[in-house]
């Protein structure tokens, strides 16, 4: 019978891949069934996902819609942006595809390098990529930073099932989870350039402490809520030079 939490057309998909069921019931019990159908859609994409990268979650879609909506309010020319974090590089394949822009994906795992290579191909997209840690110095400018760092805690809640399939490194983060945070804000704002934006996405029981951190900075920001109103981004606005007023905008 159909676990609850699969849709019927993902039902449906995975039996045309694994026709016997108990067969594909006990596989579903160790792996997510995104792993085993083998990609996702994101924004109207298809990505391939395996157990090398996190699954592109709906909270993440957001995050990039919310992006495409600043950068259209905020730059008229082609813009440089970096994606810190890019696994299966869902977030810089869908900026790429959706604004005129030079997309730079940033991974420390080498394996999801590989993945996110053959799902920029796959989606027709070119993007630069580079195999180094996110705490690193940065080698260009940039007008958006963006990223969905590992963010949990060591010590905060995960289903057993994530931490056992996905990688581990793509959940956790020291510092409360907010280590990758407070080390984007250290060492790349210089990075950005003016007028720039950081769009993050945080965890729904961060915005407190991030609060604090960015509070400090002296730029404009906003958290934003989720579908469920949860804050669960944070976006980061560097010296805006607006001549046209915007909706957006307006709130400060
Ligand atoms: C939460 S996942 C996000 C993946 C993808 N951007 C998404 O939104 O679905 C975080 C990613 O950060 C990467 N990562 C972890 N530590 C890193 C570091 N120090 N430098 C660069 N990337 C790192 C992981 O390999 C993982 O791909």
């Amino acid at each position: 019978m159909k676990p609850d939490y699969i849709s019927v057309p993902d039902w449906e998909l995975l039996l045309k891949k694994y026709p016997n069921k108990k067969e594909l019931l006990d596989k579903l019990t160790n792996y997510p069934p995104q792993y085993l159908i083998g990609n996702v859609e994101f924004l109207g994409q298809t990505i391939n996902v395996d157990k090398r990268v996190l699954i592109p979650r709906f909270e993440t879609e957001l995050l990039v819609d919310k992006t495409i909506k600043y950068a259209k309010e905020l730059f008229n020319k082609k813009i440089n942006i970096i994606d810190l974090g890019t696994g299966s590089g869902c977030i810089a394949i869908a900026l790429k595809n959706n604004l005129d822009a030079n997309v730079t994906a940033l991974d420390i795992s080498r394996d999801a390098l590989d993945l996110a290579k053959e799902n920029a191909i796959l989606n027709n997209t070119k993007i630069t990529f580079i195999n180094k840690s996110m705490t690193d110095d940065l080698q260009n400018n940039y007008d958006i930073i963006i990223s969905n760092p590992p963010y949990i805690p060591y010590d905060g809640f995960v289903e057993e099932k994530v931490k056992k399939t996905e990688p581990n490194i793509a959940l956790f983060a020291d510092n409360n989870g907010l280590y990758f945070y407070e080390e984007i804000l250290n060492k790349h704002l210089s990075y950005l350039n003016s007028p720039g934006l950081i769009a993050f996405e945080i965890g729904d029981n961060q915005k407190e402490l991030l609060e604090e951190l960015v509070s400090k900075l002296n730029l404009k920001y906003s958290f934003e809520n989720d579908l469920q109103g949860l804050p669960r981004y944070l976006f980061i606005f560097k010296w805006i030079n607006i001549k046209k007023t915007s909706h957006h905008l307006l709130r400060w």
